[in-house]
């Protein structure tokens, strides 16, 4: 998508050094846009785990360069091996999105043909290429069905703006390019179709306030950013018309794992008869686990993200402040379960279904 009028995409090769996968350091945004160079397994685990990456389908596609660049870094005869442990070692960055561990274990599963460390290496790097490529369609794909969704409401509106409620960032930031929930927006506001995003802020790191306000300010989607509990109010004025979000991991029987705030919204949503859909790509789908709340591990992140606050200061300076009292104790959970019963429908790279078993298993009947 447009940054400053040039189509970007997350993560991508260095045009010069194909041992270098370039990245955006979303810590910065928006207020600087900077780019930066990973060269080992290392930074790599570094930069999920900071989150200079962070969007389930993004971590994924990181984690099988980070593969690949565990192998150029590793001439040893011991390669093989050393590849499962980095595999292991990537996986550990961040718990929830399941994309990680998927998409690297797709990888070392493919690399399992390999007999020379050189094979190795190439089959690495072209099969994560390919898999970037794969997100950036199952992206767009999601983005072409969940417009359709935006078009309905819009016919029923007599095409008076639609209104759409949406938390975190799940826009091409989170993704290679489209996003999921947002690529249903862009999909609709390059139609033609009038919209109005509600971005929640998304305390505490301000994924919302940040990152999905800059990227459709990038576009030049109407949006507004709200408090992250300022969405039941809106939709009990019908001022929502329909709610898409993300998820980091969804089971089997639909319960979605998404950023924490998500379960009130979908919550206030059912309350108000306001649709709640899902967006996400297959490699979002946790076709081994069934009940979230149990099942789906949550990451607990440090206290500074809830007890510090960044933004620029007077001078126009990337600052940090303290919002709150040293002794008080903090706990800082990154994601919530929203059950399934919750959720309008799932839209995934395959169409819309009901976040059910049978919903699923109709478009994935391969994993039966
Ligand atoms: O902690 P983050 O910023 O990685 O959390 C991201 C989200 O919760 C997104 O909604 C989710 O990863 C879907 S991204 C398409």
């Amino acid at each position: 998508m447009l940054v400053n009028g040039k189509n970007h995409h997350t993560i991508w090769v260095h045009p010069d050094n194909k041992e270098i996968i370039q990245v955006i350091d979303q810590r910065k945004i928006p207020f600087e846009f900077e780019v930066v160079g990973l060269k080992t397994p290392e930074e790599t685990f570094d930069a999920i785990k900071n989150m200079t990456v962070r969007g389930a389908p993004l971590i994924g596609i990181t984690g099988a360069y980070g593969i690949y660049l565990g192998l150029v870094n590793d001439q040893s005869k011991d390669w093989k091996a050393n590849l499962v442990d980095t595999a292991d070692y990537l996986k550990s960055a961040r718990p929830t999105a399941v994309n990680l561990a998927l998409i690297i274990d797709e990888l070392v599963s493919i690399l399992g043909i390999c007999e020379t460390w050189k094979e190795a290496c190439q089959l690495a790097f072209e099969t994560s290429n390919f898999m970037k490529l794969r997100e950036i369609e199952w992206s767009e794909a999601i983005g072409n069905f969940g417009c359709g969704l935006i078009e309905e409401v819009s016919i029923r509106k007599n095409g008076e703006p639609v209104n759409i409620l949406t938390h975190c960032n799940a826009g091409w930031l989170a993704c290679i390019d489209w996003g999921t929930a947002i690529a249903p927006m862009y999909k609709a506001f390059h139609k033609g179709i009038p919209i109005h995003v509600w971005v929640d802020e998304t305390r505490p790191r301000n994924q919302g306030a940040r990152l999905t306000a800059w990227e459709l300010a990038q576009e030049g989607v109407p949006h507004t950013v709200i408090p992250d509990n300022t969405g039941g109010h809106l939709m009990q004025h019908g001022m929502v018309d329909l709610c898409i979000v993300g998820s980091d991991r969804t089971t089997l029987s639909g319960d979605v794992a998404n950023k924490i705030g998500t379960y009130l919204k979908a919550l206030a949503a059912f309350d108000n008869k306001i649709p709640f859909y899902v967006a996400l790509p297959s490699s979002s789908i946790d076709f081994t686990m069934n009940d979230g709340i149990t099942e789906i591990p949550i990451e607990q992140r440090d206290r500074e993200e809830v007890s510090w606050m960044e933004g620029l200061d007077e001078n126009g300076q990337l600052a940090k402040v303290k919002i709150m009292p040293d002794v008080s104790p903090v706990a800082n959970y990154g994601f919530d379960v929203t059950p399934a019963r919750y959720v309008t429908g799932l839209i995934t790279e395959r169409g819309i279904c009901s976040a059910s078993r049978e919903g699923i298993l109709k478009l994935f009947p391969e994993v039966r």
